[in-house]
């Protein structure tokens, strides 16, 4: 990314953004279908030339090749050159998709990313990982791409849905436990003192204020490895068991886990395995299971699926070799990479999960 924007004014925001675009540039903005009824209005109306819009279907049944393949005909039709920007408004899903169309076309195109769900704010937006699913197995095909620009505007959040604010908090306690003890407790008490089914405009004037200390978290450890060799290995606590159960649930639930309901219950148990392996204070555990269990439903963990989610682990890109490696913790801020978790550690994991009261 070479500039990050954090608008309190997102009109002048971008209205200065657009300034230092060329004169001769045709935009595209591309968003879903909830976040172009809600957020491109506000958008479209700043950019100074001609604009295309391009939407496509909400959810990540859409991450994938058709819906590639849609747009890059649509660019194609609306002539979209070497010069022409991408503008992807949305959350994960847009970015994810909305970047990969961007970086594949033509070879390669500009594009920034204007993250409308807290999850792509503090998340998805930057690090450069676009992809798509194949199968359901979960960004199997991408490309590191850096947008030019990310422009973060809480504003955005006004018409977010809770159950979209809990996805994106649920990254925002990853990054605390990986990362910032501080940010890991005063974000786990206010998701304790919460309500499990409607949150509060206290509580989300609480979650705002740790925005930017949460995407300092994910910047900085991709800064040091954008291509994943070693620290940002980090980033995937939660993500093993949690990318597998998603994948799961996408292939067999008629209502599938969102991603962060699959990452915390990844968080739960991976914080289980940490206490087994890595040394991870057994408090710990309790407070992260205490905290995911305030934040979403208990999803038990289907006995008859164990042994297709270990499988679906083992086939992540993340997996190396035949033994399963995945980010620990040894302590709350302090992660490491294990090698080797075996089988039977990780279907005792989904026994604990379980064991927890919903
Ligand atoms: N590239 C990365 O580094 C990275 C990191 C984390 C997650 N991801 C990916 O991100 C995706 C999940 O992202 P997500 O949770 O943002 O899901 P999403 O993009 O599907 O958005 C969730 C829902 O919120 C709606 N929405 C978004 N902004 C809105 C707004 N301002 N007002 C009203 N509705 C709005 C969307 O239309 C959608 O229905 C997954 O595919 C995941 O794999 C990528």
């Amino acid at each position: 990314m070479n500039q990050f924007i954090y608008s309190t004014n997102i009109v002048s925001d971008l209205a200065d953004f657009f300034s230092s675009v060329s004169d001769n540039t045709s935009y595209f903005i591309v968003s879903d279908e909830n976040t172009h009824k809600y957020c491109v209005p506000l958008i479209s109306k700043c950019v100074p030339g001609n604009y295309k819009n391009l939407v496509m279907g909400t959810g990540e049944f859409n991450k994938n090749l058709n819906t590639c393949n849609t747009l890059w005909k649509l660019l194609i039709n609306g002539g979209a050159d070497r010069k022409s920007l991408i503008i992807n408004v949305g959350g994960g899903l847009v970015t994810d998709v909305g970047g990969f169309v961007a970086a594949t076309y033509m070879r390669g195109i500009r594009f920034v990313n204007i993250p409308t769900s807290l999850l792509g704010m503090v998340d998805a937006s930057a690090g450069g990982k676009t992809g798509i699913d194949i199968d359901f197995f979960k960004n199997m095909v991408g490309i590191f791409a850096f947008p030019e620009t990310v422009l973060v505007a809480p504003e955005f959040l006004d018409t977010l849905p809770d159950k979209e604010w809990r996805n994106g908090i649920a990254e925002m306690l990853k990054h605390g436990l990986i990362a910032d003890d501080n940010q890991w407790k005063e974000l786990s008490s206010a998701v304790m003192k919460g309500n499990l089914f409607e949150l509060s405009d206290e509580f989300k004037r609480i979650v705002i204020k740790h925005i930017l200390a949460s995407v300092k978290v994910k910047t900085d450890i991709v800064n040091k490895d954008p291509y994943e060799k070693h620290e940002r290995k980090f980033l995937n606590f939660g993500h093993t068991i949690g990318h597998a159960l998603e994948t799961y649930s996408l292939r067999h639930n008629n209502q599938p886990l969102s991603h962060g309901e699959a990452i915390a219950i990844g968080m739960v148990c991976e914080s289980y395995l940490s206490a087994r392996l890595t040394g991870l204070d057994k408090n710990n555990v309790d407070e992260v299971s205490k905290t995911i269990l305030s934040l979403f439903n208990h999803h038990p963990i289907n006995k008859n699926s164990f042994q297709e989610v270990y499988l679906l682990m083992k086939s992540d890109k993340k997996a190396e070799k035949e033994s399963i490696s995945m980010a620990l913790l040894k302590s709350i801020g302090h992660p490491v990479l294990f090698d080797g978790v075996q089988h039977e550690l990780i279907l005792e994991a989904f026994h604990f999960y379980n064991s927890l009261q919903g």
